[in-house]
């Protein structure tokens, strides 16, 4: 289990995307990407063609958090884009195993996120299915927002499903994290740490990693 920060970029100023994604790569080693459909989220954030126009820009991990009612209908472009992960949602999937085929059909890895209201008892079924599991930690949508602590008790129980089950599933917690909270976070189990606003909205964004980066395995 390697720890990871995982910068999202919906907080970089996408003016200037290449330039914000080149000034923390070689820091991290995994960029969260949000996409959002104005349909499962109330916002609309980007798509394809801004997923392959940083493909070149670094060679880190590409997590795709999928925030859309048809997700999988873009599985094939994304690949082809260079995402390499994509999350989708368990309340657009109740049953999730054909979506997850579908993923790895287009060589994606598949991950299977959870909003704050939804129980870890809807996703538990469904962690072997899973390269990584999303436990949202504020209601998706949006970045800036606050951390629902309430959140990690379903980390903790994540933790125990996949050490019992002894595999290696990522455990990602997702919206409000920073310095303050992060170790709480690892604590309860989780192993990627997104960070949006915590990273972009930072004077420096290396310093700000890095303190995370002490915080969690400090
Ligand atoms: C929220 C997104 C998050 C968001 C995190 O819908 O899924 O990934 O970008 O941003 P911060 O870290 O600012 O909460
Ligand atoms: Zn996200």
């Amino acid at each position: 289990m390697t720890n990871q920060i995982a910068p999202s970029i919906l907080a970089a100023d996408f003016a200037r995307l290449g330039e914000e994604v080149s000034r923390v790569d070689g820091h991290v080693n995994m960029f969260h990407i949000d996409v959002m459909d104005g349909h499962f989220v109330p916002n609309i954030s980007l798509g394809i063609p801004v997923i392959a126009s940083l493909r070149p820009v670094t060679k880190a991990k590409f997590d795709c958090h999928l925030m859309m009612t048809n997700p999988e209908s873009y599985f094939e472009p994304l690949r082809e884009a260079g995402a390499d992960l994509a999350t989708v949602h368990l309340e657009v999937f109740p049953n999730p195993k054909p979506v997850a085929a579908q993923a790895r059909a287009a060589g994606l890895e598949f991950g299977l996120a959870i909003n704050p209201p939804t129980p870890f008892a809807a996703i538990e079924p469904y962690v072997e299915l899973c390269d990584l599991v999303l436990i949202m930690s504020v209601n998706p949508g949006f970045g800036g927002q606050s951390f629902i602590a309430d959140v990690l008790t379903k980390v903790e129980a994540a933790r125990k499903k996949v050490d019992s089950l002894g595999l290696s599933t990522d455990i990602e917690i997702d919206g409000g994290i920073g310095v303050d909270n992060i170790r709480r976070a690892r604590d309860a189990g989780a192993n990627v740490f997104v960070a949006g606003s915590s990273v972009f909205n930072a004077d420096d964004p290396v310093a700000a990693i890095d303190s995370m980066r002490k915080a969690v395995e400090g």
